[in-house]
Formats: C-alpha cells, structure tokens, sequence
C-alpha cells in the first residue's frame, strides 16, 4: 500500500469548465423562456448532469416527459462538447501543472475523482491524462457527490487508505464527500464558501512545495 494518494476533482479544480456548462445550460434555459444567471450556475458546480437538468426545469417552473428530459440531457451535452473540442492546454488552471509534476517526481499516486462524464475526452484536450493512475468518473459511480463513493473508489483504485488521501475541490459537494470519506480535504475557490474544508486556497499558486512535501509525507 502507497503512503498518500491525491485525488483531484475536474472541472473548477484543474480546468475551468464551468464557463462552458453555464453557456450551454443557458442556451437550454432560453427554449424554457428561462434567464439562466451565473448565479443559477453557481448551483450546478460538483452536480451530475441529470441533477442540473432536475435543477433547471424547477426554476423554469417547467415539466418534461421522460422522452424530453431525455433529448435535453443529449442537445445540453452535445453544444458543451462543442466547447470542449476547442480546449488546449492553455485552459490548465495556473499552477496545477506545478502541483502535478511535484507528485510524479516523488512517485505519489494520483487519481481524478469527478462527476462529469467527459472526464476523459478533457484531459485528453488540455495533455494532461498521462498524470493520472486512475480516472474515476460520472461513468463509475452510482451515487453522486456529497457521497464519498467517487473518492472511496479511487483510494481503493490508488491502494491508499482513505485516511490517507488528500482531496482537492471547488465544489461544497465535493468538500462534504471528501470529509465523509474521511480524507484530507483542500478547498480551492473561496473559503467562505467551502468553510468544511480541512484547508482553502483560492487557487494553486497560493499552495508552495513545503505544504505540499508535508501532506505528501516526503
Ligand atoms: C462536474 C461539474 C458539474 C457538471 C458535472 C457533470 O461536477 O462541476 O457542473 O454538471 O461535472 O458533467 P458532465 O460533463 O457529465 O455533464
Ligand atoms: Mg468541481
């Protein structure tokens, strides 16, 4: 069994997809006659899919049959694609490559712990696959973030004890799921938001080597 394992969220953490599910969310919410703000988005962070679909017609005040909800799912997902076909790796959030490089120098194990099902195709975009011993997805889980199941699945992937991951997240979901799981916890975004978290920075560059040497135990 390896010492430590880093497991890592997506979209906000590593790549800021948001802006590219806020755009394609918005473009569903004019067919609803709905005025989807930023702030709506906010409530979609770390929340699968389906979920923000659920979410979405509750503030349209609107009602699909199963068959709709369905072709929604596939036309919100296809304009995102759309986005994503475009991202390089100058979308990488500033200093995760630093991060990253410091944990493959010293061998650590590294895990993506996400909800999205597009996981893959965007590391794949932004080069940075190669990183990850393990990608733990929307496709591999069953219940969504605050659950730990995504987390618990790449500890057990990593063979890491679960007491002995550190978990970084933007999303309070993501947060609560990390603490349940019994992990070490980062928040990265405002701490006020994600006040759970056994540690807040607002993004990598506030996070040096000796805070990471000590997490990493080397
Ligand atoms: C991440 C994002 C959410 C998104 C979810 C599912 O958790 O923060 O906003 O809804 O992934 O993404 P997907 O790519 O499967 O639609
Ligand atoms: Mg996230």
């Amino acid at each position: 069994m390896h010492k430590v394992g880093f497991i890592f969220d997506l979209d906000g953490v590593i790549v800021d997809t948001a802006k590219y599910h806020y755009l394609a969310w918005k473009k569903l919410a004019e067919e609803l006659n709905f005025d989807f703000t930023k702030e709506h988005n906010e409530l979609f962070k770390g929340v699968s899919r389906k979920r923000c679909l659920d979410i979405l017609l509750n503030l349209a005040d609107a009602t699909a049959t199963e068959e709709q909800f369905d072709t929604w799912m596939v036309e919100k997902n296809r304009d995102y694609l759309a986005y994503i076909e475009k991202m390089d790796a100058s979308e990488i959030l500033p200093d995760v490559p630093k991060v990253l490089d410091f944990l493959k120098t010293n061998n650590i194990p590294i895990a993506l712990g996400s909800a999205s099902k597009n996981a893959q195709p965007i590391l794949e975009k932004v080069n940075l696959l190669s990183y990850f011993d393990t990608i733990i997805d929307g496709n591999s889980v069953s219940k969504a973030k605050p659950d730990p199941e995504v987390f618990l699945i790449a500890a057990e992937k990593l063979d890491v004890a679960p007491k002995n991951c550190i978990v970084f997240e933007d999303a309070v979901a993501g947060i609560e799921a990390a603490n349940a799981g019994n992990m070490t916890s980062i928040g990265i975004g405002d701490a006020k938001i994600l006040q759970e978290a056994d540690y807040n920075f607002n993004d990598f560059t506030e996070i040096d080597l000796d805070f990471l040497r000590k997490l990493a135990k080397v």
